[in-house]
Formats: C-alpha cells, structure tokens, sequence
C-alpha cells in the first residue's frame, strides 16, 4: 500500500519552498534601495530604474508558466536547481553593471528567469504532501517573499553606504548566497507517490465550501474553457495592480504628505512585515472557514482602504495601520490564489495551470507602479491612482460572486 511506504518527513519538502521564495523576495522586493545609488553613478532617471524591476517582474511572472510545464513533466528539483544557478548568474554579474541594457539584461532577464523557475515549483509541490493544510502549507511556502525584503533592505542598505562596499558588492554577495541556498532549495523537493495521502487522513466526501471541483485533474487546455479560471484571472490582476502600486509609490506618497524619510521607511516596514505575515494567517483562516470567502474578502478589505489611503498619509500611524492592511491583503493573495487553483483545477496539473493563473500578477507588476507613477506625473497627485485601486479591487471583489467550482462535463473536448 502505498501509504505504508516509507515517504519520510513531509515538512522538510515546506523547508524548499521556505528557502526559495525567500531568494525571491530578495531578488524582487528590497529592488528601490538601488536606485539612489545607480542615480548617483551613471545619472539614470527613476523610470529608466524601475524598468529594470518591470521587466524582472514580467520575466518572473511569464516564466513561471514554463517552469510549472516543465516541473509537471520533470519534476520540481531540476527545475528549482537550474532557476537557482541562474538567479546566482543573473543577481552577481548584475554587479558589474555599466549600461541600462547590461542591467535590464542581467537583473531582468537572466535573474527573472531563475526567479520564476524558483518560486513555482514548491508552490506546485508542497500541497501534494499536505492535502489536510493546503492553506497552511501554500502560505509557509510563499512567505519568504515577505521576509526576502526584510533582510535584504538592511543589508543592502549597510553596503551601499559603506565606501569599503558599495552596491556591486551587494549583488556580488547575495548572488554567492543565491548560489549556496540552491541546492538545500532545490534539493528538498519530491512528489509523493501515487496516491500517497496523509496516514489517518480521509478527503472530506463534500467539499466544506462549494469552491472545489474535486474529481477531475484539468488539463491547462481544459481550464482555460472554465469561468473559474477567467474569474480568478480578474481577481489577481486587480489585486496585485492595487498592491504593487501602493508596494512601488508607499515612500514617495509619505514623503509628499509630508512624513519624514523615517517616518515613510516606517509604513514600508509595516507593509512588509504584514504582507509574509498574511500569507500564514489567511491560509489558515482559508483552512478554517473556506478559501472563497477569505478571497473575496481580501478584495472587499483591500478596496476599502484603498479608498481611504490619500487620507491616511498625513499621519504616520494612520499611514502604518493602512499600509499594514494593504500588505496583509497583498500577501494573502499569494496564498489564496494557488490555493483555490488547486481546489478548482486538481493536483495533476497544478504547475502549469498556476503557472499561467499567477501571468495574472505579471499584469499588474507591469500596470500598477507605472500608472501610479504617470499619474502622479501628470496631476501632482496619488488621488486618482489609489481610488483607481480602490475601483480595480472592487471588480475583483464583484468578480467573486461569479466563482464557481468547474464542471469538467462542460469542458471536455
Ligand atoms: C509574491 O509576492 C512573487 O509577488 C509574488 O509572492
């Protein structure tokens, strides 16, 4: 039987995951400390910086639908191992920089590469071992791109202004460090066997909350025929265009209020630390009470103060409560979204199905910094940009009433 074999301890495969979505929080989250620096050297403006971070957000983003294709087919160790070299590649020689098109090369492209073979695979993984925690287990693996930013901010921050150092070190340092965590990352991750399910544990005989499509695997061609799919598609797009243009404009939007570098460093560290920690608590609360009623009410939450930021900004404690509630929302995503894949789609095809539903944050990474940016530009303020997230997140939360679990009847060729 297969559930006798001795499979070993599940939660060292979590410990990958954990591993490797911290690399990517380092690689994508800590990016604005670099701009000061590179403005200093080589006198870029901010646009031309920040579409290095665009591009290695798009790159991210497309390259996770390959990786889950590839890690469905390979499995998830060589896929999250080549990601790793690439991302120690990328990150390294990005510290010997020159051009834009050197950095938009190394940093966007080779690094966003790896980063997107990085972050699938454990997300893909880790809830074939955990069929009882999905929730939990998907926020334990998502909630080092919280963390990456924490430790990475500091410590590039204490290089870059350190003459003895500088910013190349920076990329020369972590891109060794990307290089050393590959291979536990990597390493850690294997599929269960067929049919292994956790010992005592039984699939509930309904599903607890309407939301699941249990029986059938989807293939990627069938669950792009679903509404499901497209719906869920909505709803990550709006949220993350929100939360990537409050994540991209949070500091500049306190220092016009009129808070101080410190004061406006602050509220980034409250969006922060809340937003690894959403990614645990909603998945246990998705675990307890059901995964669409957290996601729509992420969404509600998120449009709701989204709506009262331009108000928040005067004061720094009311700029800290609303960043931390956008982060949390922001963060819950990351767990909510592969969550609710695997419970519409099935476990066969997860890599690759979410690979393709998170192309939906890549929208949002290339819309939401920039519109606030260009808005902003143009009438001197964030008004219209935080009501416009306001608006999105309310599509998205409308869009949840029109989840619905996908009949494979429907689809089938
Ligand atoms: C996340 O934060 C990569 O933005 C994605 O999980």
């Amino acid at each position: 039987m297969t559930n006798q074999q001795d499979v070993g301890n599940r939660w060292v495969v979590v410990i990958g995951g954990f591993l490797g979505s911290t690399m990517c929080g380092i690689l994508l989250y800590a990016w604005s400390v670099f701009i000061k620096p590179f403005q200093a050297e080589f006198g870029w403006n901010k646009a031309e910086i920040a579409i290095a971070f665009s591009i290695c957000c798009a790159v991210f983003g497309v390259t996770t639908f390959f990786a889950g294709r590839l890690q469905d087919k390979f499995g998830p160790k060589i896929v999250v191992f080549i990601g790793g070299i690439l991302m120690a590649i990328g990150f390294f020689l990005t510290g010997y920089t020159k051009s834009l098109g050197y950095l938009y090369f190394m940093y966007g492209f080779v690094a966003g590469v790896g980063g997107g073979m990085v972050y699938l695979p454990p997300i893909a993984t880790a809830p074939k071992w955990f069929p009882d925690k999905r929730g939990l287990i998907t926020g334990l693996n998502v909630v080092g791109l919280g963390l990456g930013s924490f430790i990475m901010a500091p410590y590039a921050t204490a290089l870059i202004v350190d003459p003895e150092y500088g910013w190349r070190m920076v990329f020369f340092s972590v891109g060794v460090l990307f290089l050393i965590l590959t291979f536990p990352a990597a390493m850690v991750l294997r599929v269960p066997p067929a049919g292994w399910t956790p010992p005592g544990w039984t699939p509930p005989v309904v599903a607890k909350d309407t939301e699941a499509a249990t029986v059938h695997s989807f293939t990627f061609t069938e669950m792009i025929k679903t509404r499901g799919l497209w719906v869920l598609y909505i709803m990550y797009a709006g949220g993350s265009i929100a939360g990537l243009m409050v994540i991209g404009h949070l500091a500049a939007y306190g220092r016009e209020s009129g808070l101080t570098p410190m004061e406006a460093a602050g509220a980034v560290s409250c969006l922060a630390f809340t937003n690894a920690a959403g990614r645990v608590i909603i998945g246990w609360l998705a675990d307890t009470f059901g995964s669409v009623p957290c996601l729509m009410g992420i969404m509600l939450v998120q449009c709701l103060i989204m709506s009262v930021l331009i108000k928040a900004g005067t004061a720094v404690v009311t700029l800290g409560i609303a960043s931390a509630i956008i982060g949390f929302n922001y963060g819950a995503m990351f767990t909510m979204f592969p969550v609710q894949t695997g419970k519409f789609f099935g476990p066969k095809h997860m890599g690759i199905n979410y690979g393709f539903v998170f192309t939906a944050w890549s929208v949002g990474a290339l819309l939401g910094p920039w519109f606030g940016g260009y808005i902003f530009d143009v009438t001197g303020s964030y008004l219209v940009p935080f009501y416009f997230g306001s608006a999105v997140c309310a599509i998205a939360f409308v869009a949840g009433f029109f989840l619905k679990a996908p009949v494979y009847e429907e689809v089938k060729a």
